[in-house]
């Protein structure tokens, strides 16, 4: 009989590890082929035209006669002598046009934290779809990764082994003021990313000790690092999305600290309306703790992986009810096509050609756009409210 007994559990760890490693890592490969780095699609007229806020018609006739317009180089064909846009041209035909994207004077880079103690509820997948269709709008984005599970390292196309030391944590542990060297472009344009890996957790455990003198030699209380590091690089942003871990480590602490919104996914079952309770009385606490305590400008639960069922219908009901007002209208479907994207390490966005049904495809895209039309437009409320709010003081 096969013997179940391990006499040294560390090493068959090790074993996983390395297997595991190496099976992702051909993942990875397969998934960025033909040259292992991803790309951005392109976008035909139509969408371009509607991501400029113009018509195709004006495009062309741009492309025609405008010198700024030609300036740019010729536009790009497809195989087919279709026009083709990048989502930096397509910006730059924003700028000329006079639709780009600019938030109104006195308002603040968004600092939103997508955070939830429960494993699985969609943490990563929410940030990722909500910064790149920032991004599609035009908005400036950057991505911070504070999992040191690196799923959202991953969706942009970095494997998460990158040095500690372009990793967020070092950067807290030793001088946050260092940020700017961590960020990285990616991509997908518009989308800067400050990565991580698995050392997080050791940057972690050295924040969380206060034997280490942390405090002391930096003069930053650990939990304050994020904040201090991130008011030095905000003004390059409009939007600052932290994805974390499901958990309510230092790193976490560090982004309650400093965000400026909270999104909380959560799936429609019992036993995540119950975890989200428990986190809701443990951020009652946290937040009431005089070092971290600081207004929200959003507080919204999204309603997500949403199966359609009976139960999750029920589920959800409960959900709007108990945590009124502070559930996002629009709730996002578990749908096959996110969950082939991200299987592959990529989003909705990043497909050009659906694998299933093009309908499917549709309703999925249709599904992850409501959810970030609704949070952008609330960004937008917010930066209303803080350019009238400096208005008014002047
Ligand atoms: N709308 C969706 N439709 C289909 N699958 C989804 C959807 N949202 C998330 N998933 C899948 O659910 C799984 C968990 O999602 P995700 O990684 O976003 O959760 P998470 O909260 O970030 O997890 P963790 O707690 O490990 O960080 C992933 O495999 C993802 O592919
Ligand atoms: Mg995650």
């Amino acid at each position: 009989m096969e013997s179940l007994y391990i006499a040294h559990p560390g090493p068959a760890f090790e074993r996983l590890a390395d297997a595991g490693s190496n099976f992702l890592q051909r993942v990875r490969e397969a998934v960025n082929q033909p040259d292992q780095t991803k790309r951005l699609r392109k976008f035909g007229i139509q969408e371009a035209a509607r991501m400029a806020g113009k018509s195709a018609a004006s495009i062309r006739q741009a492309e025609a006669i405008d010198p700024r317009f030609q300036d740019l180089g010729p536009t790009e064909r497809d195989a087919s002598g279709h026009r083709v846009y990048t989502l930096t041209r397509i910006n730059q035909y924003r700028k000329l046009f006079g639709t780009e994207r600019i938030r109104p004077y006195g308002s603040q880079a968004i600092r939103c934290i997508v955070t939830n103690f429960k494993g699985g509820a969609g943490k990563t997948t929410t940030a990722i779809h909500l910064a790149q269709k920032c991004a599609l709008e035009g908005w400036r984005v950057l991505v911070v990764d504070l999992d040191p599970q690196a799923s959202s390292t991953l969706f942009f196309g970095l494997i998460p082994d990158v040095d500690p030391a372009d990793t967020i944590g070092d950067v807290l542990v030793d001088n946050p003021t260092a940020i700017d060297s961590v960020i990285r472009e990616t991509y997908f344009t518009g989308v800067d990313l400050i990565p991580s890996n698995l050392t997080l957790q050791n940057a972690e455990l050295i924040l969380a000790n206060p034997n280490s003198n942390q405090s002391v030699e930096l003069g930053i209380n650990p939990i304050d690092r994020l904040l201090h590091a991130l008011s030095t690089v905000e003004e390059q942003y409009d939007v600052i999305v932290m994805d974390c871990g499901p958990n309510l480590g230092i790193m976490t602490l560090n982004a309650i600290r400093a965000c400026t919104g909270l999104l909380m996914p959560m799936q429609p079952m019992m036993a995540d309306f119950a975890s989200a309770v428990l986190y809701s009385q443990t951020m009652a606490s946290v937040l009431s703790q005089k070092k971290i305590a600081h207004p929200l400008e959003f507080l919204k639960v999204l309603v997500t992986r949403h199966s359609g069922s009976a139960e999750a219908k029920d589920t959800e009901a409960m959900i709007r009810v108990a945590f009124k007002p502070h559930v996002l209208d629009s709730t996002m479907v578990h749908t096959v096509e996110v969950e082939r994207a991200t299987n592959d390490f990529g989003t909705i966005y990043d497909i050009e050609q659906p694998r299933g049904s093009a309908d499917a495809y549709k309703r999925a895209m249709a599904a992850v756009d409501r959810v970030n039309e609704e949070i952008i437009e609330m960004f937008q409320t917010v930066w209303r409210r803080q350019a009238e709010q400096v208005e008014k003081a002047a």
